[in-house]
């Protein structure tokens, strides 16, 4: 085991390994495998997301002969080796695995092993074989690491990069040349340990041209620290050399804005990068602006490094080859964001257009993913957050690849047939016609007012359950960190962002939709649902009761409809609102005059904008409930106790009672609001703008006529 200097001695990689917890798994070496591949996977310097794998060879008992055979434990395709469990592992026979060479019938004719590897299958409960099966296949040695360290790609994309892999390791680590992954490289894995063996060098690990580092060991530990070493020292050697002939990535050219003015730079852009990147289909997007994103996009170097393309095919699947440069002093000139992304879609189409093979899928999306933008940083657009994100953190991972590489020789990357050999290789086609349908709302963006409150967060429930985005918010902190808790768990984090916001002011709506384009690059769906209730006979309403309602629900309707559209308008694809009124709209009671009366300006004021905005294919429509009391702050403070006394009968026996009064006797519940909302939203009502949907048990007073 490791002594505390030798633990000491990482600055660049993260010493994870806790031998209490190892000690509990000892004797299961498929079980340290996978803690080693956890806690590996728990520090993105050693791999990208999803990227890399790793394996344990073991002797088990065949279930059929009950002879001991060999078995091999391997990270199966998808997935990620930080949160990778036994489920998310192949386990395949080692030696059906090997005798699979017999049948080979070399390079042209490789993707057809990998529907062998099935016939390889030891585990039933096995995920599919990953790509890089063979890789771990054919090297003998029992735990192995495959991983994507922006450190070691460095050397990898590096001009020299076998050349400084042979000075910095003495030999130990070997070299092998860019191959796409797959059973040729397997074998030419085993020849490299074999040649060097041969020259009685004993490998501890094999750089892989344009690619990534295997490094392994004969205990999990083992492998552990010896990935851990050759990453550090691939780290160390980086640091030594950043600035030594020149500065990192020629210097800067141009200074980042400061942060508030960046951010708010970055707001306004964002709908309308997300407009021409939604071209094919809607993207959301996402930005970021770290140190090592704003190091790159201001500096002299940009301008040769971005075309070239990013090396590793991990970063450009998800990056695609090459980022779009935008020219941030030319941003408002009109017809050049035409210009510069009609000339990336061409471009692209070339690059299918020049690589493509008889057989090679259709052409994809043109659309860049990645937008770099110098003084203020980095968006990247995809089909949905999660992605957007990846994508992000692949492209920062290639930066630091070409910073890397600079440093140390010139940075090279893949020629421009082998990324389309991979982009449009078959077996990611296959991949990627496997992936299950997406939901209805995916890659739209959701804000709905008030969503800390019933209604409100029922309908953001139902929306982020159908794969919109929400950006949750309300003028209630405790309340909106209450759902903001509730809805991470439900989730996750790429899903959910939270904006404080008062829908009487008219800064704190700029401040909330510049947030939502912050977040998710822009917004489709806007629901009107904040407010309050008011009952009380003319003599006692106040200036300040009227000003208050009306504030909240005709103003606050106005104002956060009017941001929205502007931002619509940006993106120029359409989008939804729904406001949220009431039967009160339409039906006249006693002591209501405030509030019947503004949600009835509410109602009209829907009509009004689906009038003034079909044109901009923006649909306004809108739900009219009816005593919805569960959740709802509106009936609690008291207004549920003056009605359940008014009636004689208790507040649990409120719902109930309202119940009777409906033609369908029905308990209105927050969540059929959120229904009704989602069935105007969800793309089988398109064609319907100034509707009025009633979720109120059938209440026939409030029938529209
Ligand atoms: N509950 C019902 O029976 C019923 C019936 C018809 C219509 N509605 C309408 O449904 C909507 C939601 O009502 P609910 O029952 O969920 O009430 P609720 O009080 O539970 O939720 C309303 C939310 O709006 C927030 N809010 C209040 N003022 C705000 C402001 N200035 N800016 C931002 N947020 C603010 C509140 O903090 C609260 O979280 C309201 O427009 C209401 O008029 C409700
Ligand atoms: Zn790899």
């Amino acid at each position: 085991m490791a002594s505390l200097g030798t633990i000491q001695q990482f600055k660049h990689v993260s010493y994870l390994w806790d031998e209490a917890k190892a000690a509990e798994l000892a004797g299961d070496e498929v079980a340290l495998f996978i803690y080693r591949s956890n806690i590996l996977g728990a520090d993105l310097r050693l791999t990208n997301y999803g990227g890399g794998n790793t394996s344990v060879k073991i002797t088990d008992k065949d279930p059929l002969t009950q002879q001991e055979t060999n078995v091999m434990w391997i990270k199966g395709s998808g997935g990620d080796i930080g949160t990778l469990t036994k489920s998310g592992c192949a386990a395949l026979y080692l030696d059906r695995l090997r005798s699979l060479e017999n049948v080979y019938r070399g390079v042209e004719f490789e993707d057809e092993m990998v529907e062998l590897f099935n016939h390889c299958i030891f585990d039933l409960a096995s995920k599919a074989p990953s790509i890089d099966t063979p890789l771990h296949g054919f090297l003998p040695f029992k735990h192995i690491d495959h991983l994507h360290p922006d450190a070691a790609i460095a050397i990898c994309a590096a001009k020299d990069g076998k050349k400084i892999t042979e000075e910095l390791f003495g030999g130990e680590v070997g070299w092998v040349e860019w191959k796409r992954p797959g059973f040729e490289l397997g074998l030419e894995l085993r020849r490299c340990l074999e040649a060097n063996a041969a020259k009685g060098i004993a490998l501890k690990g094999i750089i892989l041209g344009s690619h990534g580092l295997f490094t392994w060991g004969d205990t999990s530990y083992e492998s552990y620290m010896n990935t851990l070493e050759v990453i550090e020292k691939c780290a160390q050697y980086l640091e030594d050399n950043y600035g030594k002939t020149r500065p990192i990535f020629g210097g800067t050219k141009i200074n980042s804005l400061e942060t508030a003015e960046r951010h708010k730079t970055a707001a306004k852009l964002a709908p309308i990068l997300r407009g021409y990147c939604s071209s094919e289909r809607k993207m959301v997007g996402h930005f970021s602006d770290t140190e090592t994103v704003l190091q790159f996009v201001n500096a002299n170097d940009l301008a040769k490094l971005a075309p070239m393309g990013t090396s590793c095919p991990d970063h450009f699947l998800r990056t695609k080859i090459a980022p779009l440069v935008l020219d941030p002093s030319k941003l408002d000139e009109k017809g050049y964001l035409d210009g510069v992304f009609a000339a990336y879609r061409a471009g692209y189409r070339e690059y299918y257009e020049a690589c493509k093979h008889p057989n090679s899928p259709a052409m994809r999306d043109p659309n860049p993913v990645v937008i770099l933008v110098p003084s203020v940083g980095m968006f990247t657009f995809a089909k949905d957050k999660t992605m957007a994100r990846l994508a992000s953190e692949y492209y920062i991972n290639a930066i630091n690849v070409m910073r890397g590489a600079e440093a140390i020789s010139e940075y090279t990357s893949l020629p421009h047939q082998e990324a389309f050999d991979i982009e449009y290789w078959l077996l990611e086609e296959a991949k990627l016609q496997r992936l299950p349908k997406p939901k209805p709302l995916s890659g739209r963006v959701a804000l709905v007012t008030g969503s800390a409150g019933g209604i409100g967060k029922a309908i953001a429930k139902k929306l982020a359950s159908e794969g919109a985005c929400v950006i949750l918010n309300d003028i209630n902190q405790e309340r909106l960190d209450g759902a903001k808790a509730e809805f991470l768990t439900t989730f996750g984090k790429d899903a959910v962002a939270t904006t404080l916001l008062d829908v009487t002011n008219s800064d704190s709506i700029e401040a909330a939709l510049a947030a939502t384009c912050l977040a998710f690059g822009g917004v489709d769906i806007v629901v009107n649902n904040a407010g309050i209730s008011l009952s009380k006979p003319i003599q006692d309403h106040t200036i300040a009761d009227w000003d208050k309602v009306y504030d909240i629900l005709v103003k606050g309707q106005f104002l956060v409809s009017r941001e929205a559209v502007a931002v619509m308008r940006k993106q120029g694809f359409g989008g939804d609102i729904v406001n949220i009124v009431s039967k009160n709209a339409v039906v006249a009671g006693p002591n209501n005059l405030a509030y019947g009366s503004a949600k009835s300006a509410q109602a009209h004021g829907t009509r009004l904008l689906a009038a003034e905005l079909g044109a901009d294919k923006i649909r306004v429509n809108m739900v009219n409930p009816d005593a919805v009391i569960a959740d709802s702050n509106i009936w609690a403070g008291g207004w549920a106790e003056g009605r359940a006394k008014a009636y004689g009968i208790t507040v649990e026996e409120l719902p109930a009672y309202y119940a009777k009064r409906t033609l369908l006797n029905e308990i209105i519940l927050p969540e059929d609001i959120a229904n009704a909302t989602f069935a105007l939203v969800g793309g089988l009502l398109n064609k319907s703008t100034g509707n009025a949907l009633n979720v109120d048990g059938g209440v026939a007073m409030g029938f529209l006529r």
